[in-house]
């Protein structure tokens, strides 16, 4: 099985609207496990007035669950981020340099609100990248800013961010009109990293194995391995290295499945 990574989701318990109690932490590291996942970077909420619980309670969660994975002897990676809705409070934290990067990157994944403007997105891009973080956009298929508009993608792109779609978002869970955009969005090549961005694990599982299939036969293995594994692996060592938005020549060929 090859391996994956889950660069995106919420499976830390009591600390944002993600997993409730220790057992649906639990159960959803079995499912990411059983899935081919072996590396996972948990990203709690912060949000102002929202999800504001502090990184020590986090870090003491993920102390947990870092023990069940022992006490369970898997063969998997954890790491500790948070998902950053872009606001007051983080931009204090930017500002102070304290945003918990993914990894040993400097990458930190950044929300915006359904009602955020395009100017504004392209603001915390700016300001995050001059403040040497490199801005990974959350689940950007979802933004209304953004939606229907590729050069508004690509310029994102061009002012250096690297951008982020749910697993779910591409098998259509999230209704049809988002699963347009978002296969149009992987067609372009505009995507650098697919997560589950799971919350529990009946009402938002993941789903990382079914959108791998699904990649895999839309767009191949290379173009379905660098947005699931290689990207994502990159971001977690090292901002250096060249993060590819998943173009290869057989993305061409195939744009007539997606
Ligand atoms: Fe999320």
């Amino acid at each position: 099985m090859t391996k994956l990574v889950d660069l995106h989701c919420h499976i830390l318990p009591y600390v944002d609207d993600g997993a409730l109690r220790t057992e649906e932490s639990e159960q959803l590291l079995d499912m990411l496990y059983l899935q081919g996942v072996r590396v996972i970077c948990a990203t709690p909420h912060l949000r102002e007035k929202m999800f504001e619980t502090p990184d020590e309670e986090i870090r003491a969660q993920f102390d947990e669950l870092q023990a069940y994975a022992a006490r369970r002897s898997y063969a998997v990676r954890l790491f500790l981020s948070r998902e950053y809705h872009c606001d007051r409070l983080t931009r204090e934290r930017m500002e102070q340099g304290s945003l918990l990067r993914m990894g040993a990157g400097n990458t930190v994944l950044l929300e915006f609100s359904q009602r955020h403007d395009y100017d504004y997105i392209l603001s915390w891009i700016d300001d995050a990248r001059t403040r040497g973080y490199q801005p990974l956009v959350a689940h950007v298929e979802r933004y209304p800013a953004l939606e229907g508009d590729l050069d508004k993608v690509s310029a994102l792109i061009q002012k250096g961010a690297k951008l982020q779609m749910n697993a779910g978002s591409i098998l259509g869970h999230e209704g049809l009109r988002q699963a347009k955009w978002s296969r149009r969005l992987l067609k372009e090549s505009m995507i650098h990293v697919v997560a589950s961005d799971c919350h529990d694990p009946v009402d938002r599982p993941p789903e990382l194995d079914a959108c791998q299939r699904y990649l895999r036969k839309k767009i191949g293995d290379a173009c379905a391995d660098a947005l699931m594994r290689d990207n994502p692996m990159r971001i977690l060592s090292t901002i250096d290295k060249e993060i590819i938005p998943h173009a290869d020549n057989q993305v061409e060929a195939r744009e007539e499945a997606l």
